[in-house]
C-alpha cells in the first residue's frame, strides 16, 4: 500500500531526490552518457565504458581522462585493442600503475573477440567470466554500457550507503549489509544514472573526509548525519601493516648507455622494460662481477608490500660481453637521454633517476 505523501518515510524518496540532483549536477565525462539520455547505439560504446572502468579502478577521473583519450584514439574498438602489440599497450599504460590490469585488459579484449565475436556480452554473468572483470566492473558495464538494472557498488558507493544507513559493521564485512540496503532501492530503468549519481555525490559532497553535509540533497535521509559524525562511517577494520621487502637494481653504464632488460611476463611489472634486479627477497648477487658502487635506495608501495630497492652501479668504459649464460632476457642498451621516455614502470624510473643524476654530475649527459 502506498502511504499518503505526508506519511511516506522520507528514506523512500532519496533515490529520486538523488536523480534530480544528478540531472542538475552530473559531471560531463568522455565515457558517460548524459543523465536521462538514451544509450548511444554505436557498437564501441560498451568498449569505452569497460575501458574507462578498468582505468578508474587504478586512478582518479582526472588522471584517467588523458589515458582514455589516448587509448581510444589509438585503439578505437575492442578488435583494434585485441590486435595490438603487448609491448605497445604496456607502454601506453605506463604511469597508470599495476601492470596486471594492462595484461588483463589485453586478455579481456582478445577473449571478447574470440569468444563473443568482438561484442561485449550484456549479461553480468557473462561479463564476470572475462579476464580482469569482477563483480563491480561487470555491474558497471551492464548498467552504463547496456542500460541493465545492475546494482553497481564501488568504494565510493559503499561510503555513501554506509552513511545513509549508519551501518556499523566494519568493512569489508559490511558489504553484505550495504548491498542488501541498496539493491531494493535502485530505480528500475535508471540504474546507470543512479550509480553514477552516487559516484558524483561521493566525489563532490559525501567525501571521505570533511563531507559537505549542508549542501547534500540527501541530508534529511542520512542516518549518519543524525548519529554523527558522518565521517565515522564507513567503519574500518584495524589495518594490518604492509611488510617491507628489500632488493637491488643494477645500473650498468658504458659508453653513454645503460643496460636494460624485459621482466618475465608473469609476476609483478611483468613484460615491462626495467633495470636488471634481483627477486626482491634480499640483496641478490650482481649479474656480473666488478667494482659496484652504491647509488642510494628508492622506495615504492605495492598492494601487499613496500619495497626498498637499493641501486648499485657499475661504470664501465666499454659494453661488456653479455654471453648467453647471463639471465638477461630482452637485454638492450638504452642511450642515457632516452631512459626517461622508455616507458619503464615507476619503480624503475625512480631507480633510473639516481643513475641519471650521477651521470649528469660526471658530465656524461647534457644538463
Ligand atoms: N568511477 C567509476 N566509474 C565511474 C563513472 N562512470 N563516473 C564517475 N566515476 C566513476
Amino acid at each position: 500500500m502506498r502511504l499518503p505523501c505526508h506519511r511516506r518515510k522520507v528514506t523512500d524518496s532519496w533515490p529520486l531526490q538523488l536523480l534530480d540532483w544528478y540531472h542538475a549536477h552530473a559531471r560531463v565525462l568522455p565515457w558517460r552518457n548524459p543523465p536521462g539520455a538514451a544509450l548511444p547505439t554505436d557498437a564501441d560504446w560498451p568498449y569505452r565504458v569497460w575501458l574507462s572502468e578498468i582505468m578508474l579502478q587504478q586512478t582518479t577521473v582526472e588522471a584517467a581522462t588523458p589515458y582514455f583519450h589516448a587509448f581510444t584514439a589509438r585503439w578505437p574498438d575492442v578488435a583494434a585493442l585485441a590486435a595490438a602489440d603487448d609491448a605497445d599497450v604496456m607502454q601506453a599504460w605506463a604511469g597508470l600503475g599495476y601492470y596486471a590490469r594492462a595484461r588483463n585488459l589485453l586478455a579481456c579484449a582478445r577473449t571478447v573477440v574470440d569468444r563473443h565475436g568482438g561484442h561485449f556480452p550484456a549479461h553480468e554473468t557473462a561479463l564476470r567470466d572475462l579476464p580482469g572483470v569482477g563483480d563491480y566492473t561487470a555491474a558497471a558495464v551492464a548498467a552504463f554500457g547496456f542500460g541493465r538494472d545492475a546494482v553497481v557498488i564501488d568504494g565510493n558507493v559503499e561510503r555513501v550507503v554506509s552513511r545513509l544507513f549508519a551501518i556499523s559493521t566494519p568493512l569489508p564485512a559490511a558489504r553484505v549489509a550495504i548491498r542488501a540496503a541498496l539493491a531494493p532501492l535502485v530505480p528500475q530503468g535508471q540504474a546507470g544514472d543512479f550509480a553514477q549519481a552516487m559516484m558524483d555525490l561521493a566525489r563532490r559532497v559525501c567525501t571521505a573526509r570533511a563531507p559537505r553535509c549542508l549542501v547534500c540533497p540527501l541530508i534529511g535521509s542520512c542516518a549518519a548525519n543524525k548519529a554523527g559524525p558522518p565521517d565515522a562511517f564507513p567503519v574500518k577494520a584495524a589495518k594490518k601493516a604492509r611488510p617491507t621487502r628489500h632488493g637491488t637494481a643494477w645500473w650498468i653504464e658504458a659508453d653513454g648507455h645503460v643496460l636494460t632488460i624485459v621482466r618475465p611476463a608473469k609476476g609483478l611489472l611483468g613484460g615491462m622494460r626495467a633495470l636488471p634486479s634481483c627477486d626482491w627477497r634480499g640483496a641478490g648477487t650482481p649479474p656480473i662481477p666488478g667494482d659496484w658502487q652504491n647509488f642510494g635506495v628508492v622506495r615504492h608501495g605495492f598492494t601487499h608490500f613496500e619495497l626498498e630497492l637499493a641501486v648499485q652501479a657499475l661504470l664501465l668504459d666499454q659494453r661488456p660481453d653479455l654471453g648467453p649464460d647471463l639471465a638477461l632476457p630482452g637485454a638492450q642498451w638504452l642511450a642515457l637521454d632516452t631512459v626517461e621516455t622508455a616507458g619503464m614502470p615507476t619503480l624503475f624510473a625512480k631507480a633510473a633517476t639516481l643513475g641519471l643524476a650521477a651521470a649528469q654530475e660526471r658530465g656524461k649527459m647534457a644538463a
